[in-house]
């Protein structure tokens, strides 16, 4: 069989490229330039499959823009908020997603999150590093404990119970809101609760988890975080849309809410300047899934659904 064409649109792993070399023709990005509209639609000529990431916007225009040559749309990512899933299947474009492999690594970064607001991360490291450290002292820079609290989880997939699962042996008391109930959860001894709003008024500590889907965009409203405890701790790893952002820095400042820990946000890389400017928040730089092995995984599975496709002309819909 003739190798495939894949556009490659950012660079991957050497392990991942190096695959893609051997079993196929890739037109690879070996700048990784964040490519243009047009560029990608050039590129896209005569291919007939593309290898995209959360940075290639694949709305209704550009997937209606793509050469008819383009079969497979197979993206590095568990989420496919990027991607106009009902554009792709009107024009019988197949979209192939990787989740499971990012599941570990993304758990480990919501209780990094976790641990850093809540014990003050990046005001301690900010001390250290500015030299400024007046030495210890009872009273210095006391944070809080999370072993003891209440910590829900907003959506109960494969990261949030990964998450609940390290959580608890830290001590933490794990929560739940998803649309349904779920047995893992009831072996880790996780209460359920239907409705989101009851869970909240309970969660010291609350950890998002879902999708980003029309109806999960601007979840943790004003509304929303008026109902979470006093000085509770809010975590996302999961999409920056999630979240109102006005309403989460309003709420840092007052200190309705007592920290924040974040991985992703609206408009990435151009976050909200709130955010930076205030001590109570411990910001990475979408890092979920940032581990070697995790990357690598990642890269590796989405080569595998391309094989999969290529081989049966069947495979691992995202949808
Ligand atoms: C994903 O795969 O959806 C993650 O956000 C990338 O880290």
């Amino acid at each position: 069989m003739k190798r495939p064409i894949v556009v490659v649109t950012r660079k991957l792993p050497p392990v991942v490229e190096s695959r893609l070399i051997a079993d196929y023709v890739p037109r690879l990005n070996p700048d990784d330039l964040q490519l243009s509209r047009e560029s990608l639609l050039e590129s896209a000529v005569g291919a007939d499959a593309l290898l995209i990431t959360i940075t290639d916007r694949f709305d209704t225009e550009l997937i209606q823009k793509l050469p008819r040559s383009v079969k497979i749309i197979s993206t590095f990512s568990a989420g496919c908020d990027h991607i106009d899933m009902k554009a792709a299947r009107e024009r019988g474009i197949v979209v192939t997603n990787v989740p499971d492999v990012l599941t570990a690594a993304t758990a480990e970064v919501a209780i990094l999150l976790m641990l850093g607001a809540a014990r003050r991360a990046s005001e301690g490291e900010l001390v250290m590093r500015s030299g400024n450290w007046p030495g210890w002292s009872p009273t210095y820079m006391l944070g809080r404990q999370l072993s003891g609290k209440r910590l829900g989880i907003v959506g109960f997939g494969r990261i949030g119970e990964a998450t609940a699962r390290i959580a608890k042996g830290l001590g933490l008391e794990i929560l739940y809101h998803s649309r349904r109930s779920s047995s893992a959860a009831e072996q880790l001894g996780a209460r359920y609760f239907a409705d989101l709003d009851e869970m909240l008024e309970n969660s010291e500590v609350l950890s998002l988890h879902c999708p980003s889907t029309p109806s999960t965009i601007g979840l943790l409203s004003t509304d929303r975080i008026a109902k979470l405890p006093r000085g509770a701790i809010v975590v996302n790893t999961a999409r920056g849309d999630l979240i109102d952002d006005a309403a989460l820095i309003n709420a840092l400042e007052t200190g309705s809410v007592g920290a924040a820990g974040l991985d992703v946000y609206n408009g990435e890389p151009a976050i909200h300047p709130g955010y930076r400017l205030l001590p109570n928040t411990f910001l990475l730089p979408h890092l979920g899934s940032a581990t070697i092995e995790t990357r690598q995984a990642m890269g590796m599975r989405a080569i595998d659904n391309l094989d999969t496709f290529f081989s049966n002309n069947h495979c691992n819909h995202a949808a």
